[in-house]
């Protein structure tokens, strides 16, 4: 097994750059999410690690070996796209053993000189495929074509022939996107569950921030081709690094309000906000979460106008309006929320961020 280290990798197309100035330090083992909307590089990055773009500027290394000319079949990575492509005319077993075949048993020359090295192969290739089938509830499918397969379970083969490999890095390009979101959630919990069995370092690059939430031990925010920010799911919820990622991170996204400032408070309603001391003055955006949101008890009293009330069983949003600018709220669903009617409700300190409104960031003391 090995980590993977890029460092400051540039991937251009003609005007476009793809990936600017990517630097990220993957662990041994680590399960590390790239997270970001559609067009921010994270499949570019990936296949820069797969070996199968070549980088403009940068360097990836696996383990402690620099990669970058290392061709992509000897990088012993394994990679997971989106539309998997099954062999439509070999069942489950000959799917998930085709590479292994074709990599180990070299040429029908070598086998018919080496016989019983041959016999070996064949033998450690079907352990590998049997463990990896029972790894992954796929030992009663092993004689069925993909045709005769549902999504869910095409899905575990397309998996199970990336497993096989025994790789020291696995890559995973939306590998779930094809689900329907029953499965997609059932499989989510597999794969987090596989990775702490086999323990093998993997990259996994998806648009989804809850994916990304449950499934990375840390997580790489990418817009534009530049990472935004680079730690664990919790510390990106609760430290984002800017507004990008306090809005792209949590669901309902983060409320950001612009606000007022004047010698060291910014203004919320009737609220005095106060600002960290190297700003006193200039634009300062005000975030707070849609569950930040409390009936009774906090620092800071709101007043909201109610306009929409969705209710979803336990909790329900709440589209509000303070002063002129819109509100969401995520409530328990026994807090009254009548359409329509002004309504109080309060926020602590604690979960109060702020950020320069220009630039975006975050002025947290040492942020
Ligand atoms: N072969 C290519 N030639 C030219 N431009 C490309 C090429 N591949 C990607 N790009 C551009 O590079 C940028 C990053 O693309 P990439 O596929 O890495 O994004 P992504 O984050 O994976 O997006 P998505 O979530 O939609 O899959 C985009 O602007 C894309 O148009
Ligand atoms: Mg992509």
């Amino acid at each position: 097994m090995a980590g993977v280290s890029l460092r400051g990798i540039t991937k251009r197309f003609g005007k476009v750059v793809a990936v600017d100035n990517l630097t990220l330090d993957i662990d041994d083992g680590e399960f590390v999410v790239l997270v970001g909307p559609s067009g921010c590089g994270k499949t570019t990055a990936l296949r820069i690690v797969a070996g199968l773009e070549e980088l403009t500027a940068g360097e990836v290394a696996i383990g402690d070996k620099i990669v970058n000319n290392v061709p992509p079949k000897d990088r012993d990575i394994a990679m997971v796209f989106q539309s998997y492509a099954l062999y439509p005319h070999m069942n489950v077993r000959e799917n998930m053993s085709f590479g292994l075949k074709v990599r180990m048993l070299k040429s029908f020359f070598w086998q018919l000189a080496n016989r019983s090295k041959a016999r070996d192969v064949r033998a450690e290739i079907e352990r590998r495929v049997q463990e990896t089938a029972e790894l992954l509830g796929l030992e009663h499918l092993l004689e069925r074509r993909p045709s005769e397969l549902s999504g869910g379970q095409r899905q575990r083969v397309a998996l199970g022939r990336a497993i096989v490999r025994e790789p020291k890095v696995f890559l995973m390009d939306e590998p779930l996107s094809n689900l329907d979101a029953k499965l997609r959630v059932q499989t989510r919990a597999e794969l987090i569950r596989l990775h702490r069995r086999l323990g093998i370092t993997t990259i996994y690059v998806t648009h989804d921030q809850t994916e990304a939430m449950t499934m990375g031990d840390r997580i790489a925010v990418m817009k534009d081709g530049v990472l935004q920010q680079y730690d664990t799911p919790d510390a990106v919820y609760r430290h984002p690094a800017n507004t990008f990622v306090a809005s792209f991170i949590g669901m309902p996204p983060m409320n950001l309000l612009e606000v007022q400032t004047s010698n060291g408070f910014a203004k919320l309603g009737d609220n005095s906000i106060e600002l960290p001391k190297q700003v006193q003055n200039g634009n300062v955006t005000v975030g707070i979460r849609p569950e930040a949101l409390r009936p009774s008890e906090g620092d800071l009293r709101l007043s909201f106008q109610v306009d929409v009330v969705e209710p979803l069983g336990a909790t329900k949003t709440v589209y509000l309006r303070i002063g002129d600018q819109q509100f969401v709220g995520t409530l328990d669903s026994d807090v009254a929320t009548p359409e329509g009617e002004q309504i109080q409700l309060f926020v602590r300190k604690s979960d109060i961020h702020l950020f320069d409104s220009e630039s975006g960031r975050s002025l947290r003391q040492g942020a």
